[in-house]
């Protein structure tokens, strides 16, 4: 396998002088990308030209992530709940992955990312799989950012996956109750693999975490913003890292 070396990473333009420190950056940072419908209607415009914005954003943060040095970035995309929306809306955001793969994947495995999925398959259109399925399968050997996009995702499905799991393993007896450790309950979330997102990010004003990473979020930094997704760019995701970078994590114990 030939190791891809490129990415947006670059020594040259990575030193923007608004750029925090690239000492401390947070290994995995998660965000609610909040406030597409609210973006639109401050405009009187419709809700799905909003989702269509924030695509935009997605690809400005997924750069300026990677020239931070962010090596994992988890985003919200589609919630269990959102199927709660109306039909006309939910297709249209069935609609983005494929729309955002075919004008991005190209450049996403020339710029080494590696794309996953974490969310339900059951449920999700052919068509969204298949365009996703794509992305993370082209980008597997990438070792560069791995962007990781949670799509009909909800964390305490998640939660409940994971305990029929195990339940299943002690009624077939390769499991005791006793032997079960957090360890163990991480490689059975959707998230297996990937370390516990050191920043939450959401944006639209909202301060809630409607049903993102419970399990995974225990001593996440938390940054919120009033900005719309559509908005979001580089410099808020400076403005959250230099935060994080001024912040004592703790974990319980002293400094
Ligand atoms: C976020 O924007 C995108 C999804 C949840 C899919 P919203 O669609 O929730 O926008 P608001 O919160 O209604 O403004
Ligand atoms: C959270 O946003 C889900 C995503 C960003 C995909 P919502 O807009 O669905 O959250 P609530 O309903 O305001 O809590
Ligand atoms: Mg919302």
């Amino acid at each position: 396998m030939i190791k891809r070396v490129r990415s947006w990473w670059t020594r040259e333009d990575k030193m923007e002088p608004s750029a925090p420190s690239i000492d401390n950056v947070p290994e995995h940072v998660a965000i609610i990308m909040d406030g597409n419908g609210r973006w639109a209607k401050r405009q009187g415009l419709p809700r799905f030209i909003g989702h269509r914005s924030g695509m935009k954003a997605v690809k400005r943060t997924t750069i300026a992530a990677d020239k931070l040095g962010i090596k994992y970035l988890t985003l919200y995309a589609f919630s269990t709940e959102n199927w709660k929306r109306p039909k006309d809306e939910v297709d249209f955001l069935m609609r983005l992955p494929q729309e955002f793969l075919a004008i991005e994947l190209e450049e996403l495995i020339e710029n080494n990312v590696q794309v996953r999925m974490m969310g339900d398959r059951e449920g999700l259109p052919s068509y969204t799989i298949n365009a996703m399925e794509e992305a993370v399968r082209r980008t597997a050997d990438n070792d560069g950012l791995v962007l990781n996009f949670a799509l009909n995702y909800g964390s305490r499905k998640e939660i409940t996956d994971c305990m029929r799991e195990l339940g299943r393993k002690i009624e077939a007896g390769t499991l005791k109750p006793e032997d079960i450790t957090e360890e163990m309950l991480d490689q059975y979330m959707l998230s297996s693999g990937i370390p516990d997102p050191d920043l939450i990010i959401r944006t639209s004003g909202e301060m809630r975490i409607s049903n993102f990473m419970l399990w995974q979020m225990a001593y996440s930094e938390m940054w919120f913003t009033d900005v719309y997704w559509p908005d979001f760019n580089e410099h808020y995701l400076y403005e959250a890292v230099a935060e994080y970078q001024r912040r004592t994590r703790r974990y319980g114990g002293l400094t």
